[in-house]
């Protein structure tokens, strides 16, 4: 049995589980909270939590791996998420570089990892592992800048769910992907994302290594997890892992 720490509310799962973490709690250990006052999205954003209405939860592990391989947890995440939205929803579940969910082309759940100091003892390394997702909200809970963008199992589905059964789903398919990700590597892993690539194929502009603005078509992610690019010209470009979004137009 994992442990799994309830609050009624807190102002952000991964604050209180890094602090957890830092303390020696065990890979597997899970801050679950009815709501939250201060989620944190990537990139600094702020995370909407609808108190009630959506999972919020952050895990800790702390898988053997190399340090390099830290940066991929976000795509094992995506992996292990998408397969539990659509096991529980039975809507197709896709993923947007780096770390959405996404549900008929809208935003229903992100992904926020945060690591261990780099110098750290490799026994005593871990990653804390963000999961927000939208369940029974509706329209009318999100603010109105989201509600062209966000969804939720309920808008897409109908159906009302109770969160902790998804929350123990999403901690256990996690494990077992971060378990296979550890024993036998990246690559079925990668290619499973590769099937749920919400951006493939599709005209985008982002920031390139670097720095400047990029446009051009999605490749998907290569074995470092990194996205790729190919512009106008045909040159292919790595992105930096900032904001991705859809061009408007070729
Ligand atoms: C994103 O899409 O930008 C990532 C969102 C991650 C939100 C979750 S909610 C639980 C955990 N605690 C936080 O403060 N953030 C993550």
């Amino acid at each position: 049995m994992y442990p799994v720490h309830f609050l009624e509310s807190t102002d952000s799962t991964n604050r209180i589980a890094k602090e957890l973490a830092e303390k020696g709690a065990p890979h597997g250990t899970a801050v679950l909270a009815a709501m939250q006052t201060g989620g944190r999205g990537r990139l600094g954003k702020v995370w909407e939590s609808v108190p009630g209405k959506g999972l919020y939860c952050s895990i800790i592990v702390r898988p053997e791996i190399d340090i390099e391989n830290y940066a991929r947890i976000t795509l094992v995440t995506g992996v292990a998420v998408a397969k539990i939205v659509e096991e529980v929803t039975g809507k197709r579940c896709m993923l947007k570089w780096p770390n959405d969910i996404y549900l008929k082309g809208r935003k229903c759940g992100g992904i926020l990892t945060e690591s261990s100091p780099v110098m750290m003892d490799n026994q005593e390394m871990y990653a804390v592992i963000g999961i927000g997702l939208n369940i029974n909200s509706s329209d009318e809970d999100f603010p109105a800048e989201l509600r062209t963008t966000a969804t939720s199992f309920f808008m897409e589905s109908g159906g009302n769910y109770t969160i902790r059964e998804v929350f123990a789903k999403v901690r256990d398919q996690l494990l077992i992907e971060l378990d296979e990700f550890s024993t036998t590597g990246f690559t079925a892993i990668l290619n499973r994302w590769r099937k749920r690539d919400y951006l493939l194929g599709q005209w985008m502009e982002c920031v390139g290594y670097d720095g400047n603005i990029v446009r051009g078509i999605a490749l998907g992610p290569d074995s470092e997890g990194r996205l790729f690019l190919r512009d106008e010209d045909g040159v292919e470009h790595g992105v930096l892992s900032g904001d991705v979004r859809l061009a408007k137009s070729r």
